[in-house]
């Protein structure tokens, strides 16, 4: 039951959520066991809320915990039966240790730190053991948002998604919003290679194999990806491989 006290306080069966778009916040702030810091907007939250009402989510995989918000909030929407969580930062998050271990989710909710997105190696092994049946419903990437990470996770979860399952990845769009942290020289941002170039790509993937992506859904901030049933090749797999160009070759321009 979700009960919003305003478009930043939320409360969810006795858990609270504090969300925030301010990084200086997100990063001077913390999460304790029954209060967490979250980086979204309330219609994000009423999003993923939608994704459960439509789709039965018994696991589920997230790239980027941060402060813990995001996991619990999925888990108390969700409840699903397998959660794995992983993220570049090597050290654990103390709230949601706490929170495990208060609600006895050690087989349920698996977070792995110091893991990059974009490590094969590591995230094959992550994702072989928790999910050896490729049985994944829902996929969030709240990580880098950088586009050469973004596309390396892709190829590498994607395979691990079931027919029918969604793939969400947030914050696609940062680099037309209209903000200093965005358009500035001193952005983080600055120079990189647009994520947008992905989602160019996704909809080339869409039309040449809609097997495997069946639609796509695309707002300002978050773009829902929904697998088709084609079963998609052993071996390593990569979106490039996959869509049709005419014997021409896509770099990433913008
Ligand atoms: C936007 S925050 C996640 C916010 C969280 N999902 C929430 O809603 O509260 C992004 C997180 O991604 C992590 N991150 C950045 N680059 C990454 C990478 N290449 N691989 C894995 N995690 C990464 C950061 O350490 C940070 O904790």
């Amino acid at each position: 039951m979700l009960i919003w006290e305003d478009d930043l306080h939320l409360k969810v069966n006795d858990i609270h959520f504090h969300l925030t778009w301010d990084s200086a916040e997100l990063h001077r702030g913390s999460s304790t066991v029954d209060d967490f810091l979250l980086g979204k907007s309330r219609d994000m939250v009423e999003k993923a809320v939608e994704i459960g009402k439509q789709q039965n989510i018994k696991k589920v995989l997230e790239m980027g915990i941060f402060k813990g918000g995001s996991v619990v909030l999925y888990d108390q929407i969700f409840r699903p039966l397998k959660f794995a969580a992983i993220d570049y930062m090597p050290q654990p998050v103390d709230a949601l240790t706490q929170y495990i271990a208060k609600h006895s989710k050690n087989d349920v909710i698996r977070p792995y730190y110091g893991v990059s997105q974009a490590d094969r190696l590591s995230m094959e092994k992550i994702l072989s053991s928790e999910f050896p049946d490729r049985d994944i419903d829902l996929m969030i990437d709240d990580a880098s948002h950088m586009y050469e990470e973004t596309r390396d996770a892709f190829n590498i979860c994607f395979p691990y998604l079931m027919p029918g399952g969604t793939y969400l990845i947030e914050d696609w769009a940062w680099a037309h919003w209209s903000d200093e942290l965005w358009q500035g020289k001193n952005s983080p941002f600055y120079g990189k290679t647009a994520l947008s170039n992905l989602l160019i790509e996704l909809f080339m993937l869409a039309a040449s194999r809609p097997d495997l992506i069946k639609n796509i859904f695309v707002n300002h901030n978050s773009m829902l990806i929904k697998r088709g049933d084609g079963v998609l090749p052993t071996g390593n797999f990569n979106i490039g491989d996959h869509y049709l160009l005419r014997g021409k070759h896509f770099g990433a321009w913008l």
